[in-house]
């Protein structure tokens, strides 16, 4: 019987070993994790994740194939091939400060693995990494070996929150790369062997070992790229009175551009795009290559433009204060059907708001009081530090309220502001809500779900990104 431990109950280590545990009940798969109240969290009814279809597919494998455990080190020990999914924040101080990846996580796994094995092992680079991390964590445990043979695989995971089940069940590729020596090309085979279970042959794909790494970077950055543009789109077509929905899907239509990806938004959020993106800029920068990470600083750039622009527009709108005034905001998650707030654009657009001292009220249906508390309160680039490692108890944020519905956050409120796409939104009684709140009474729609018509009628004054704008919006300039 093979056996596969992960390193890692995170978002990406979680599912993904659930899936393969599911579809390779021959093999028998361990996620362990330094986090006892996360491995817990596994073991329960309530797992410390929120991903449409987990919870059941976790249910038929765990006890049998699949097990969760913070004993480390023996299931290392034991495991044929090792996936590492740790986390790989980016660096807060030191050299490459608020861009370069933060390996530490990663380095110690690397030694630990290497001080722990007693027979050869294959080790899988699964967290997104810089390119030419592998080789480093090659060195780590070829210098630390004790002669065993460690064979290193990049493959890197291209699952989103939310979809993570569909996305592994049917997985438009699964990459692997590895070094192009026999023992390499061995240790592919393996992985191969385990992916091949479900995944058709010419889906997985096989490179070196940089080719792969690089893949998952660009990957990142051409979708957040694709979303900067029909954002950057946006801000023209309110401008100019075109409706940037219209605009996106005539341009999708062309089969070399595709449909997919091109709703303008808040801006984008999630543990992946912004932070992928610095890595590309910095290594671009260690490579001497300015041009190239001026390039892609640039998708960012748009992205903190468009959370800006959302903000002063809401304040420009309400007679240029917010100041004592209730404002709802309406999903905080970095998207619907996750309970995940890493890097969402909610905390930037709360934090612009509560700066010109609004008094907020947030419903989001999965992100609890705590979660969006210490978000709020947490300096930038210290969100997807692991829990543990965050003070205990950072400041409440006291203009801040939380509610557990959208009724109660909306209710005497001057202003809603929609900043995640849950379904739930687009059904709520709105003629109730306006009733309830301050008039004039205004909604943004940070992620057009709503019928801006519609709400128009009821009296609503409404604003969608990248739409034509009510007569009383083009009055209101927002000024950049
Ligand atoms: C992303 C990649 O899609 C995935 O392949 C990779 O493995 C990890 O990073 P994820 O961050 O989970 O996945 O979600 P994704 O669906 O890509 O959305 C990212 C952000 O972009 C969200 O904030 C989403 O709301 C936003 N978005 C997405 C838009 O604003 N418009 C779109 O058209 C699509
Ligand atoms: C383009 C648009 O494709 C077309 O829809 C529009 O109506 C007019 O502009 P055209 O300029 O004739 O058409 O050729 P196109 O095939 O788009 O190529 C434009 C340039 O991009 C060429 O120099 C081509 O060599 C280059 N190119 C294209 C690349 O460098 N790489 C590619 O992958 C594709
Ligand atoms: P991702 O979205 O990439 O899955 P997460 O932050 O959700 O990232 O998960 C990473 C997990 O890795 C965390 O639960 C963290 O506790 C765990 N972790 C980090 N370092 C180690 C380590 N050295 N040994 C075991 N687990 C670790």
């Amino acid at each position: 019987m093979v056996k596969i431990c992960c390193i890692g109950a995170g978002y990406v280590g979680g599912p993904t070993m659930a899936v393969i545990a599911l579809k390779c009940p021959s093999i028998e798969v361990v996620v362990v994790d330094i986090s006892v109240p996360r491995i817990t969290a596994w073991n329960s009814d309530t797992l410390p994740i929120y991903e449409p279809g987990l919870y059941d597919i976790v249910k038929e494998c765990r006890g049998r194939n699949l097990f969760f455990s913070t004993d480390v080190e023996k299931h290392v020990r034991e495991a044929d091939i090792v996936f590492v999914s740790v986390n790989t924040p980016t660096k807060t101080r030191g050299l490459g400060a608020g861009k370069a990846a933060d390996l530490t996580y990663w380095e110690s796994a690397a030694r630990m693995i290497a001080d722990v094995s007693k027979s050869d092992k294959i080790v899988v680079e699964k967290s997104t990494v810089p390119v030419k991390t592998a080789e480093a964590i090659e060195k780590i445990l070829t210098h630390n070996s004790k002669g065993i043979n460690f064979q290193i695989l990049s493959n890197p995971e291209f699952l989103a929150e939310g979809t993570a089940i569909e996305d592994l069940f049917k997985p438009d590729r699964v990459l692997i790369g590895g070094r192009e020596t026999p023992g390499g090309q061995k240790a592919i085979q393996a992985l191969k062997d385990v992916y091949s279970q479900w995944v058709p042959e010419e889906r997985i794909l096989t490179t070196n070992l940089w080719s792969a790494e690089l893949s998952k970077l660009a990957a990142n950055a051409f979708l957040a790229q694709r979303i900067s543009s029909v954002n950057a789109m946006s801000a023209l077509c309110e401008a100019t009175g075109a409706n940037v929905s219209q605009v996106a899907y005539a341009v999708g239509k062309d089969s070399r551009i595709g449909p997919k990806f091109l709703n303008s938004s808040v801006g984008f959020g999630g543990s992946c795009f912004q932070k992928d993106i610095l890595n590309l800029v910095y290594i671009c920068e260690c490579n001497g290559l300015p041009e190239v990470a001026e390039y892609w600083k640039q998708v960012i750039k748009i992205n903190d433009y468009q959370k800006n622009r959302f903000v002063n527009r809401v304040v420009a709108s309400m007679f240029n204060t917010v100041s004592g005034k209730k404002v709802a905001i309406l999903g905080f998650a970095f998207k619907k059907d996750t309970g995940d707030t890493r890097e969402t654009p909610a905390i930037d657009v709360c934090k612009g708001l509560l700066g010109d001292k609004a008094n907020l009220s947030i419903y989001d249906p999965q992100v609890n009081e705590d979660q969006i508390q210490r978000d709020l309160s947490m300096k930038k680039f210290d969100w997807d530090h692991p829990l543990h490692l965050q003070p205990m108890s950072p400041t409440t944020v006291k203009q801040v309220s939380v509610v557990w519905d959208a009724y109660t956050a909306t209710k005497d409120a001057h202003a809603v502001c929609i900043l995640t796409e849950w379904d739930e939104f687009k059904s709520l009684d709105y003629k109730k809500i306006y009733d309830s709140m301050q008039k004039p009474a205004f909604i943004f729609d940070g992620r057009n779900v709503v019928e801006a018509d519609k709400l128009r009628e009821i009296g609503f004054i409404v604003y969608s990104i990248g739409k034509p704008l009510d007569a009383w919006l083009k009055d209101m300039p927002a000024i950049a």
